[in-house]
């Protein structure tokens, strides 16, 4: 008799099974599987499956959308190979590798802006401006529209309280971790960037503050993971209303913005902030 967390893991594997195929659709992918797998043809292609989610992620410009789609952690967890990755979420990582080349290839958006190359000032303007803007917005909305949910579901549904709790707590660690990212360290890279020379800096090397806020963003990624077992994947119950669905699609979306948001600092503006100041 198979447990639940083998029937657990089944679910995910289908669900993701699932994920691929419509990824496929809305790539417009032709009839598989004669692509043959990135690692035997190295010469032209640059995915290969020794590489790590965080290179796959830095380097193409859409594998993130594809990472996000399958579950796999790009940002915090975005360290190890492809393949171990893979093999954590149950996923072949053939599949993976083909839907990283489908969306490298058919991009209806266009690349989008490459942020390894653009001038650091711009980057961490971008991240404000999209993302902390956004944090900002959402917070106070989705926790008036969690009170909403809870006063009329909580009773049937306790699993909403949890999510309740590590929202709350997420949203106060990111309080003081946009201020200190705004206030602190964003305008001392800016500064670095800018040429002008810095001044001596209350933190002594910039290494400091990431190494705050990497282990910052490890919390948060830790506080999204809590409330996706909690919703079992943010699956729907048969009574959910609509501010019930309203409130999981749209902390399905504040997952992705922040995991697209840690990625870019992880990923790109602090190891480019760490090697300006080592020059
Ligand atoms: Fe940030
Ligand atoms: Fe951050």
């Amino acid at each position: 008799m198979s447990t639940i967390s083998d029937q657990l893991m089944l679910a995910e594997h289908k669900q993701a099974r699932q994920i691929l195929a419509e990824l496929s659709a809305l790539l417009g992918a032709a009839a598989q599987p004669e692509i043959p797998l990135a690692f035997e043809r190295k010469e032209n292609m640059a995915i290969t499956t020794t590489k790590t989610v965080r290179e796959l992620a830095v380097e193409l410009p859409h594998a993130t959308r594809v990472f996000e789609k399958l579950g796999i952690d790009y940002c915090c967890g975005g360290g190890r190979p492809l393949e171990e990755a893979c093999a954590t979420a149950h996923i072949a990582v053939d599949d993976v590798v083909r839907a990283l080349e489908q969306s490298t290839g058919n991009s209806a958006s266009g690349n989008p802006r490459d942020w390894n190359a653009a001038p650091l000032g711009e980057l961490v303007d971008h991240i404000v401006s999209k993302h902390h803007t956004y944090v900002k917005a959402e917070v106070p909305r989705l926790q008036a529209l969690m009170t909403k949910v809870i006063g009329v579901h909580g009773k049937n549904h306790p699993e909403l309280e949890q999510v309740h709790v590590a929202f709350c707590e997420l949203a106060g660690e990111l309080g003081g971790h946009l201020m200190k990212e705004e206030q602190i360290l964003f305008p001392y890279i800016k500064q670095m960037a800018g040429g002008t020379g810095c001044g001596p800096s209350c933190f002594g090397t910039v290494q400091n503050p990431i190494h705050v806020m990497m282990l910052e963003h490890d919390s948060a990624g830790e506080k999204l993971r809590e409330m996706r077992e909690a919703t079992q994947n943010y699956a729907l119950p048969q009574d959910a209303c609509v501010s019930y669905s309203t409130l999981f699609s749209a902390l399905v979306e504040f997952e992705q913005d922040l995991h697209q948001h840690i990625h870019v600092e992880n990923n790109i503006l602090f190891p480019r902030a760490i090697e300006l100041e080592s020059r």
